[in-house]
């Protein structure tokens, strides 16, 4: 490889590169595994914020046994819905564990949705019932569908129950999610008929420092799963409170998140993803037990993703060359 060039791909070209949702998790299951083993580098993000609610992060990590090292710089910002632009954007450098040299400069976008849902997945085939069926989605947009791709992967899904504030936004979903996997959606008027009744649980809205905290306790039957992709937003305390098993996929930044304000609620963090998948702590041990995760999203799931495209890519002639 002339290491004097480097790839850009562009959002489409990404998406074009077509990596599948079962390879992506297999490269998480491996990095997460790498974290447990305290092999993975990934420090906390650092962040600007140039509006409320908005985030712009800067997201390092490297991955030995993946030879992945790299960066997202990635915004997130609530109010793009009413200009027609994505609620996530950004950029994400992918370098040479070797040489340190950038190989690559990719649209972020794709990546930072399927590996989330990805990691919802990886996170539920330690936690959830291996039974699972019904699936309740909160917030009908990117997550609330690569959630739910990613749990097709690993689950005799059969329904989802989708509730979403834009009716329209669930309405469109239906369609989409129920001709994709052969799912029988549900669209529901309000939030607890996505929460009560299903085996797993997604809430994907807008993560708000204070929670709306709409869910409340009793909503969550006894054997489910909840994967809280939208932090704590919409979980009120004596809902979160009520979990056997709350999970995350890094405390030291789940704990930089409660020291900011976020999470003032939580029970007790009972393990992280790495030490779920390394064995160092059970996940679910009885079909009654509540179980929980909040994953933060960490440079981990995109750098273990960025190397699949990158590759992919240049199998594929996707791409333009640039000169350094
Ligand atoms: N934890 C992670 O790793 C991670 C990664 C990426 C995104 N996120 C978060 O996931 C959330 C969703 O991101 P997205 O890219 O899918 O956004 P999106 O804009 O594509 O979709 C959000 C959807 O939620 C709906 N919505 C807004 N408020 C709601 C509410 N109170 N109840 C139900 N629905 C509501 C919107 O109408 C929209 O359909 C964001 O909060 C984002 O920050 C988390």
């Amino acid at each position: 490889m002339d290491q004097q060039k480097l790839l850009y791909l562009s959002r489409a070209d990404v998406e074009a590169a077509g990596v599948a949702m079962p390879e992506i998790l297999a490269a998480l299951e491996a990095a997460f595994h790498e974290h447990g083993e305290g092999q993975a580098e990934v420090p906390p993000k650092p962040g600007i914020h140039t509006r409320p609610d908005a985030f712009l992060h800067a997201m390092p990590a490297f991955i030995p046994a993946l030879h992945a090292a790299g960066v997202k710089w990635v915004g997130g910002y609530p109010d793009n819905q009413r200009l027609g632009l994505p609620y996530i954007s950004g950029l994400l450098i992918l370098n040479d564990d070797e040489t340190g040299m950038p190989l690559a400069v990719m649209d972020c976008t794709w990546i930072t949705g399927v590996r989330t849902g990805a990691a919802t997945a990886l996170a539920a085939g330690y936690l959830a019932r291996p039974d699972s069926e019904t699936v309740g989605v909160l917030g009908c947009g990117v997550q609330g569908r690569t959630n739910v791709a990613g749990l097709n992967v690993l689950f005799p899904l059969k329904r989802v129950k989708a509730y979403d504030r834009t009716p329209a936004n669930a309405e469109r979903y239906a369609a989409e999610i129920g001709e994709r996997f052969g799912l029988a959606v549900e669209v529901v008027a309000e939030p607890q008929q996505a929460v009560s009744g299903c085996d797993i649980v997604v809430t994907a809205g807008p993560i708000l420092r204070t929670p709306h905290a709409t869910i409340q306790s009793g909503w969550l039957d006894s054997g489910a799963f909840a994967s809280l992709v939208d932090f704590d937003s919409y979980w009120s305390g004596p809902a979160l409170r009520e979990v056997d098993k709350f999970c995350t996929d890094d405390v030291p930044q789940l704990e930089h998140y409660r020291n900011i304000g976020y999470f003032q609620h939580l029970p007790p963090i009972y393990a992280s993803l790495g030490e779920l998948v390394t064995g160092r702590k059970p996940g679910r041990e009885t079909p009654t037990e509540r179980t929980m995760t909040c994953n933060l999203g960490l440079a981990l799931d995109d750098l273990a993703t960025a190397p699949l495209v990158y590759r992919r890519a240049i199998e594929r002639g996707i791409g333009t060359w640039l000169e350094l």
